[in-house]
């Protein structure tokens, strides 16, 4: 294939899902990396079996050593501790960044020129080490979260109007935890406005539901989501090797975007070859610029614990 992605701790629930992806959807030839190196090898060879049934071509290997990885066009990052239930993402703060460490340095060594996905918790503190670490520039270092959001909400809103999700577009920004913003005002069911099809009370509920909606599946399973985190990561990619131009919500480093600097938040971003091509702004009401203005200091507070 004209492509190659690493996935980083691919021998977990969500890397998994995301080297799968990949390789169902032809995008790029795919190494699955994992400190668990037998069982990297193990499932990468159960997926490149799987690919004639696909009708894919993509080649895919699992292996413990990085060198495998030289020349990746992407690096997902999916390696670190998930959460068990009761948890916030921020408890995982300092044990992540120490894997986030060791993980850099081994992907920068190998694929310099690469863009690195950050996917672990808490995702936009873990981002913004990733991007001080490997000091690659802010459009190649681009956190997946947003798109995972945004698809939660989307899910709800389809289920409460009993629509299909394919005609609803959901908007979430800020950090991707407690604090994050969905906005019903930009959320739409065939362009029409949620605010315009759902009385309060219902919108409060989805709005509820979709900040709370990793912490629901990590009580119902014991530990945190793959299917949807894994689902989000593979639009992504698709976005960035297809040059789709895809405006995606993303957590990427801001330079005063949204009146925000210097720390990594969920905002509309587009995506394309380049990585991240440009912020779009949107015009936000004082209520919800409050919002996302909390949700950013929220992060701001995380960095500032592990310095960076
Ligand atoms: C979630 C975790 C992956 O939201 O952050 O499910």
């Amino acid at each position: 294939m004209n492509h190659k992605v690493t996935v980083v701790g691919g021998a977990g629930n969500v890397g998994a899902t995301v080297a799968r992806g990949i390789a169902e959807k032809q995008l790029a030839d795919v190494v699955v990396i994992d400190i668990a190196d037998q069982k990297a090898a193990g499932i990468a060879l159960d997926m490149l079996e799987a690919c004639p049934i696909y009708g894919s071509d993509s080649l895919v290997m699992g292996t413990g050593d990085y060198a495998e990885s030289a020349g990746s066009d992407i690096v997902v990052i999916t390696s670190g501790v998930p959460r068990k239930p009761g948890m916030s993402r921020d408890d995982l703060l300092n044990v992540n960044y120490k894997i986030m460490q060791q993980v850099t340095e081994q992907v920068v060594k190998y694929s310099p020129d690469c863009i690195i996905v950050p996917v672990a918790n808490p995702l936009d503190a873990m981002a913004q080490a990733i991007y001080r670490l490997s000091k690659f520039p802010r459009e190649r270092v681009i956190g997946m979260a947003g798109v995972l959001d945004s698809a939660r909400m989307r899910s709800f809103i389809a289920k409460e109007l009993n629509v299909s999700v394919e005609n609803v577009h959901a908007f979430v920004l800020g950090g991707h935890g407690d604090t994050m913003v969905p906005l019903p005002r930009y959320s739409t069911v065939a362009g029409v406005p949620i605010t315009d099809l759902l009385d309060k009370a219902a919108i409060d509920r989805i709005v509820a539901r979709t900040a709370g909606g990793g912490a629901e599946i990590t009580q119902l399973v014991g530990t945190s989501a793959w299917y949807a985190p894994g689902a989000s990561v593979v639009e992504m990619v698709e976005a960035i090797l297809l040059d789709k131009k895809k405006i995606l919500p993303c957590s990427v480093f801001l330079r005063g975007e949204y009146g925000v600097r210097d720390v990594f938040a969920g905002v509309p971003c587009k995506l394309g070859a380049r990585g991240l091509e440009k912020v779009i702004e949107i015009k936000l009401t004082p209520e919800e610029d409050a919002a996302f203005k909390k949700s950013a200091a929220a992060v701001k507070e995380l960095v500032e614990v592990i310095n960076v």
